[in-house]
């Protein structure tokens, strides 16, 4: 698979950041060719920019609809030659034309043990529906929210004086730890899919 990574934000681009760092530290053998952010002005251009990384901002309000603005997408990425797409905070949904751009070939980070608790404030669900156990997942992206395959995930403890802002912190650096991890599994080949089952090795 070609190992050049186009990275989605949305905002403060923390699990952006600790992609650049897995690659400046050797684990993860990879490029980061384009950051593509929804929103201007945010934390994690300037993470990108900090790190020399070409960035570019496509704000969703400017295109008439989702097939529209995903299409921009799509050729800001194929221009980098983007092997793979890594949803990092991107909250928006995708269209199936997107999707089909690259297939098996979209990841995204999300702060629960899916499929448990999709969407929005995925820590406040959790914490409202008083499991004991939390967590992340990396899985591929479908056109259908947060649920496609599988690829890793990580649990922490819910702890009884947890606020949403204490569960999300701990999740947090599960994800940083998974997600770079859930990259290089899925870049160095090998794996294959058994029904909605990802299997390595
Ligand atoms: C992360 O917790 C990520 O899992 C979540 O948004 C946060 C982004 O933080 N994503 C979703 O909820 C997607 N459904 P970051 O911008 O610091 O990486």
């Amino acid at each position: 698979m070609n190992r050049r990574l186009g990275v989605l934000i949305s905002g403060r681009g923390s699990n952006l950041q600790a992609i650049i760092e897995a690659i400046a530290a050797g684990p993860l053998e990879a490029t980061i060719a384009l950051v593509i952010s929804n929103r201007p002005g945010v934390r994690g251009l300037d993470r990108a920019r900090a790190a020399g990384i070409a960035t570019t901002v496509i704000e969703h309000g400017s295109f008439p609809t989702r097939e529209v603005y995903d299409l921009a997408l799509i050729d800001a990425l194929r221009r980098h030659d983007v092997g793979l797409v890594c949803l990092a905070g991107f909250m928006r949904l995708l269209s199936t034309a997107f999707v089909s751009a690259f297939p098996s070939a979209i990841l995204n980070v999300h702060p629960s043990l899916l499929p448990a608790f999709p969407g929005v404030e995925a820590q406040q669900q959790a914490l409202d529906h008083g499991v004991k156990v939390a967590g992340c997942t990396v899985h591929f992206v479908t056109a259908e929210l947060d649920a496609g395959p599988i690829v890793m995930q990580a649990a922490v403890p819910v702890l009884a004086d947890d606020t949403t802002a204490t569960l999300s912190a701990r999740i947090l650096v599960e994800e940083h730890r998974l997600y770079p991890l859930a990259i290089a599994r899925v870049l160095a080949g090998g794996w294959r899919m058994e029904g909605r089952r990802f299997l390595a090795g």
